[in-house]
Protein backbone atom coordinates (compact mmCIF):
# COMPACT_ATOMS: atom_id res chain seq x y z
CA UNK A 1 0.00 0.00 0.00
CA UNK A 2 1.74 3.52 -0.54
CA UNK A 3 1.44 6.03 1.50
CA UNK A 4 1.27 9.85 1.45
CA UNK A 5 3.11 12.59 2.24
CA UNK A 6 3.04 16.11 1.56
CA UNK A 7 5.71 18.71 0.68
CA UNK A 8 4.96 22.54 1.30
CA UNK A 9 7.65 25.13 -0.19
CA UNK A 10 7.53 28.16 1.89
CA UNK A 11 11.05 29.27 1.01
CA UNK A 12 9.59 32.25 -1.60
CA UNK A 13 10.03 36.00 -0.71
CA UNK A 14 6.88 37.04 -1.66
CA UNK A 15 8.02 39.96 -3.97
CA UNK A 16 4.08 40.68 -5.68
CA UNK A 17 2.73 41.05 -2.16
CA UNK A 18 5.25 43.73 -1.03
CA UNK A 19 5.12 43.60 2.65
CA UNK A 20 7.84 43.52 5.28
CA UNK A 21 7.98 40.33 5.74
CA UNK A 22 7.15 36.78 3.62
CA UNK A 23 3.27 36.65 2.74
CA UNK A 24 3.45 33.06 4.53
CA UNK A 25 4.16 34.58 7.46
CA UNK A 26 1.10 37.69 7.71
CA UNK A 27 -1.35 37.24 10.32
CA UNK A 28 -4.74 35.80 8.59
CA UNK A 29 -7.69 35.17 10.54
CA UNK A 30 -5.88 35.02 13.99
CA UNK A 31 -2.50 32.93 12.66
CA UNK A 32 -0.19 33.06 10.43
CA UNK A 33 -1.22 32.37 7.02
CA UNK A 34 0.59 29.31 6.59
CA UNK A 35 -0.36 27.96 9.95
CA UNK A 36 -4.01 27.45 7.91
CA UNK A 37 -2.21 25.93 4.91
CA UNK A 38 -0.03 23.02 7.59
CA UNK A 39 -3.25 22.62 9.68
CA UNK A 40 -5.30 21.34 6.46
CA UNK A 41 -2.67 18.95 5.63
CA UNK A 42 -1.65 17.74 9.11
CA UNK A 43 -5.51 17.28 9.39
CA UNK A 44 -6.08 14.99 6.82
CA UNK A 45 -6.36 10.81 7.69
CA UNK A 46 -4.49 10.13 4.64
CA UNK A 47 -1.04 12.13 5.13
CA UNK A 48 1.57 10.21 6.73
CA UNK A 49 4.55 13.49 7.50
CA UNK A 50 3.95 17.10 6.10
CA UNK A 51 7.58 18.83 5.11
CA UNK A 52 7.71 22.30 5.14
CA UNK A 53 10.13 23.64 3.40
CA UNK A 54 11.92 26.77 4.33
CA UNK A 55 14.55 29.32 3.23
CA UNK A 56 17.54 28.55 5.12
CA UNK A 57 17.81 32.17 6.57
CA UNK A 58 14.74 32.19 7.52
CA UNK A 59 13.85 34.10 10.43
CA UNK A 60 10.68 34.00 11.48
CA UNK A 61 9.39 30.47 11.29
CA UNK A 62 11.32 30.00 14.94
CA UNK A 63 8.98 32.89 16.14
CA UNK A 64 5.60 31.13 16.09
CA UNK A 65 4.54 28.14 18.04
CA UNK A 66 3.12 25.66 15.88
CA UNK A 67 2.26 22.40 18.42
CA UNK A 68 -1.34 22.86 17.72
CA UNK A 69 0.08 21.17 14.13
CA UNK A 70 1.03 18.00 15.97
CA UNK A 71 3.39 15.40 15.43
CA UNK A 72 3.21 14.67 11.48
CA UNK A 73 5.06 18.17 10.83
CA UNK A 74 8.85 18.53 9.87
CA UNK A 75 10.95 21.67 8.97
CA UNK A 76 13.16 21.89 6.80
CA UNK A 77 16.07 24.81 6.31
CA UNK A 78 17.05 23.95 2.71
CA UNK A 79 14.73 25.62 0.08
CA UNK A 80 16.34 27.18 -2.98
CA UNK A 81 16.35 29.81 -5.31
CA UNK A 82 13.15 28.52 -7.35
CA UNK A 83 10.09 26.79 -6.06
CA UNK A 84 11.40 23.78 -8.20
CA UNK A 85 14.53 23.91 -6.55
CA UNK A 86 12.31 24.35 -3.02
CA UNK A 87 10.06 21.25 -3.49
CA UNK A 88 13.41 19.24 -4.91
CA UNK A 89 14.95 20.10 -1.37
CA UNK A 90 12.38 18.72 -0.11
CA UNK A 91 12.08 15.54 -1.75
CA UNK A 92 15.57 15.04 -0.81
CA UNK A 93 14.76 15.84 3.09
CA UNK A 94 12.11 13.22 2.61
CA UNK A 95 14.30 10.22 0.97
CA UNK A 96 14.67 8.14 3.94
CA UNK A 97 10.39 8.25 4.82
CA UNK A 98 9.42 7.69 1.46
CA UNK A 99 9.78 5.18 -0.97
CA UNK A 100 9.94 5.21 -4.82
CA UNK A 101 6.03 4.71 -5.57
CA UNK A 102 4.81 6.52 -1.83
CA UNK A 103 2.58 9.52 -3.13
CA UNK A 104 3.81 13.21 -2.64
CA UNK A 105 1.44 16.19 -2.46
CA UNK A 106 3.41 19.28 -2.80
CA UNK A 107 1.57 21.81 -1.66
CA UNK A 108 2.17 25.99 -2.11
CA UNK A 109 2.49 27.25 1.38
CA UNK A 110 0.48 30.56 -0.07
CA UNK A 111 -2.92 28.46 -0.38
CA UNK A 112 -4.16 28.61 3.33
CA UNK A 113 -7.97 27.70 2.00
CA UNK A 114 -7.22 23.94 1.26
CA UNK A 115 -10.40 22.19 2.89
CA UNK A 116 -10.61 18.39 3.76
CA UNK A 117 -13.39 17.79 0.80
CA UNK A 118 -10.90 19.23 -1.76
CA UNK A 119 -7.82 17.05 -0.65
CA UNK A 120 -10.26 13.93 -0.57
CA UNK A 121 -11.34 14.96 -4.21
CA UNK A 122 -7.81 14.68 -5.36
CA UNK A 123 -6.74 11.80 -3.61
CA UNK A 124 -10.04 10.10 -5.12
CA UNK A 125 -9.64 11.63 -8.29
CA UNK A 126 -6.01 10.39 -9.04
CA UNK A 127 -6.72 7.11 -7.83
CA UNK A 128 -4.18 4.50 -8.95
CA UNK A 129 -3.11 6.87 -11.93
CA UNK A 130 0.34 6.39 -12.40
CA UNK A 131 0.48 10.09 -13.79
CA UNK A 132 -0.68 11.78 -10.89
CA UNK A 133 -2.97 14.67 -11.16
CA UNK A 134 -3.43 18.11 -9.49
CA UNK A 135 -6.65 20.33 -8.44
CA UNK A 136 -7.67 22.50 -11.04
CA UNK A 137 -10.62 25.23 -11.81
CA UNK A 138 -11.97 25.32 -15.97
CA UNK A 139 -11.32 28.96 -17.18
CA UNK A 140 -14.56 30.89 -16.75
CA UNK A 141 -13.69 34.09 -18.15
CA UNK A 142 -13.04 35.23 -21.75
CA UNK A 143 -9.48 35.44 -22.81
CA UNK A 144 -8.05 38.60 -23.92
CA UNK A 145 -4.29 38.60 -25.66
CA UNK A 146 -3.34 42.20 -25.19
CA UNK A 147 0.40 44.28 -26.96
CA UNK A 148 2.55 46.02 -24.78
CA UNK A 149 0.00 49.02 -24.33
CA UNK A 150 -2.72 46.97 -22.83
CA UNK A 151 -4.76 46.84 -26.11
CA UNK A 152 -6.78 43.98 -27.05
CA UNK A 153 -5.21 42.17 -29.74
CA UNK A 154 -6.96 38.84 -29.49
CA UNK A 155 -9.45 37.06 -28.03
CA UNK A 156 -8.38 33.70 -27.55
CA UNK A 157 -10.52 30.75 -27.27
CA UNK A 158 -10.82 29.20 -23.55
CA UNK A 159 -12.20 25.62 -24.55
CA UNK A 160 -10.00 23.15 -22.59
CA UNK A 161 -8.14 25.18 -20.85
CA UNK A 162 -8.10 25.32 -16.99
CA UNK A 163 -5.74 27.34 -14.46
CA UNK A 164 -3.94 25.16 -12.11
CA UNK A 165 -4.06 24.96 -7.89
CA UNK A 166 -2.30 22.73 -6.09
CA UNK A 167 -2.19 20.31 -4.65
CA UNK A 168 -0.46 18.19 -7.34
CA UNK A 169 0.12 14.50 -6.60
CA UNK A 170 2.76 12.56 -8.31
CA UNK A 171 4.43 9.16 -7.01
CA UNK A 172 7.80 10.09 -5.16
CA UNK A 173 10.78 8.74 -7.82
CA UNK A 174 9.02 9.43 -10.67
CA UNK A 175 8.27 13.13 -9.17
CA UNK A 176 11.97 13.85 -8.09
CA UNK A 177 13.66 12.62 -11.25
CA UNK A 178 11.36 14.37 -13.39
CA UNK A 179 12.13 17.64 -11.72
CA UNK A 180 15.73 17.21 -11.82
CA UNK A 181 15.18 16.44 -15.59
CA UNK A 182 13.42 19.67 -16.34
CA UNK A 183 16.10 22.01 -13.99
CA UNK A 184 19.00 19.98 -16.16
CA UNK A 185 17.68 20.79 -19.61
CA UNK A 186 16.62 24.26 -18.45
CA UNK A 187 13.16 23.94 -18.49
CA UNK A 188 11.56 26.50 -15.84
CA UNK A 189 8.71 24.60 -15.01
CA UNK A 190 6.42 26.46 -12.48
CA UNK A 191 4.79 23.19 -11.23
CA UNK A 192 5.40 19.66 -10.61
CA UNK A 193 2.51 19.05 -13.75
CA UNK A 194 4.64 20.61 -16.00
CA UNK A 195 7.88 18.62 -15.13
CA UNK A 196 5.88 15.25 -15.48
CA UNK A 197 4.31 16.37 -18.97
CA UNK A 198 7.95 17.56 -19.56
CA UNK A 199 8.78 13.46 -18.93
CA UNK A 200 6.12 12.12 -21.21
CA UNK A 201 3.12 11.92 -18.60
CA UNK A 202 -0.59 13.50 -18.76
CA UNK A 203 -1.32 14.38 -14.93
CA UNK A 204 -4.97 14.07 -14.28
CA UNK A 205 -7.18 16.98 -13.56
CA UNK A 206 -9.37 16.92 -10.78
CA UNK A 207 -11.63 19.87 -10.32
CA UNK A 208 -11.41 22.42 -7.69
CA UNK A 209 -13.16 25.46 -7.08
CA UNK A 210 -11.54 29.34 -6.95
CA UNK A 211 -11.96 29.63 -3.24
CA UNK A 212 -8.57 27.39 -3.29
CA UNK A 213 -6.81 30.57 -4.31
CA UNK A 214 -3.42 31.34 -3.72
CA UNK A 215 -2.40 34.69 -1.67
CA UNK A 216 -0.35 36.60 -4.29
CA UNK A 217 -1.13 40.06 -4.00
CA UNK A 218 -2.82 42.28 -0.64
CA UNK A 219 -6.67 41.46 -2.26
CA UNK A 220 -6.42 37.83 -2.24
CA UNK A 221 -5.14 38.16 1.46
CA UNK A 222 -8.66 40.02 2.62
CA UNK A 223 -10.34 37.36 0.39
CA UNK A 224 -8.76 34.34 2.31
CA UNK A 225 -9.95 35.30 5.78
CA UNK A 226 -13.42 35.74 4.54
CA UNK A 227 -13.39 32.31 2.94
CA UNK A 228 -11.85 31.27 6.36
CA UNK A 229 -14.52 33.13 8.38
CA UNK A 230 -17.64 31.84 6.06
CA UNK A 231 -16.82 28.18 6.69
CA UNK A 232 -16.48 28.94 10.26
CA UNK A 233 -19.78 29.93 10.25
CA UNK A 234 -21.41 27.33 8.04
N1 LIG B 1 8.49 29.16 -3.01
C1 LIG B 1 9.58 28.44 -2.48
N2 LIG B 1 10.85 28.72 -2.90
C2 LIG B 1 11.07 29.69 -3.81
C3 LIG B 1 9.98 30.41 -4.37
C4 LIG B 1 8.69 30.12 -3.95
O1 LIG B 1 9.38 27.57 -1.64
N3 LIG B 1 12.32 29.94 -4.16
C5 LIG B 1 7.13 28.88 -2.52
C6 LIG B 1 6.45 30.10 -1.92
O2 LIG B 1 6.85 30.27 -0.55
C7 LIG B 1 4.98 29.79 -2.09
C8 LIG B 1 4.93 28.87 -3.32
O3 LIG B 1 6.29 28.49 -3.58
O4 LIG B 1 4.42 29.09 -1.01
C9 LIG B 1 4.30 29.57 -4.51
O5 LIG B 1 5.13 30.64 -4.95
P1 LIG B 1 4.68 32.16 -5.08
O6 LIG B 1 3.24 32.33 -4.85
O7 LIG B 1 5.30 32.67 -6.34
O8 LIG B 1 5.40 32.83 -3.78
P2 LIG B 1 6.65 33.80 -3.75
O9 LIG B 1 7.70 33.32 -4.70
O10 LIG B 1 7.03 33.95 -2.32
O11 LIG B 1 6.01 35.16 -4.25
P3 LIG B 1 6.57 36.14 -5.43
O12 LIG B 1 6.67 35.28 -6.67
O13 LIG B 1 5.56 37.22 -5.51
O14 LIG B 1 7.92 36.62 -4.95
MG1 LIG C 1 7.30 33.23 -6.83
Amino acid sequence: MSRYFAIVPAAGSGSRFGAEQPKQYLPLAGRPLIYHTLLALCRSSHIERVFVVLAPDDMHWRHHDWRDLGPKLETVYNGGATRADSVIAGLQAAATAAADDDWVLVHDAARPCLSQPMLDALVAGVGADGDGGLLAVPVADTLKRAAADDRVIATEPRDGLWQAQTPQMFHYTPLLTALLAARDAGHGVTDEAGAIEAAGGRPKLVRCDPTNLKVTFPADLALAELILFARRER
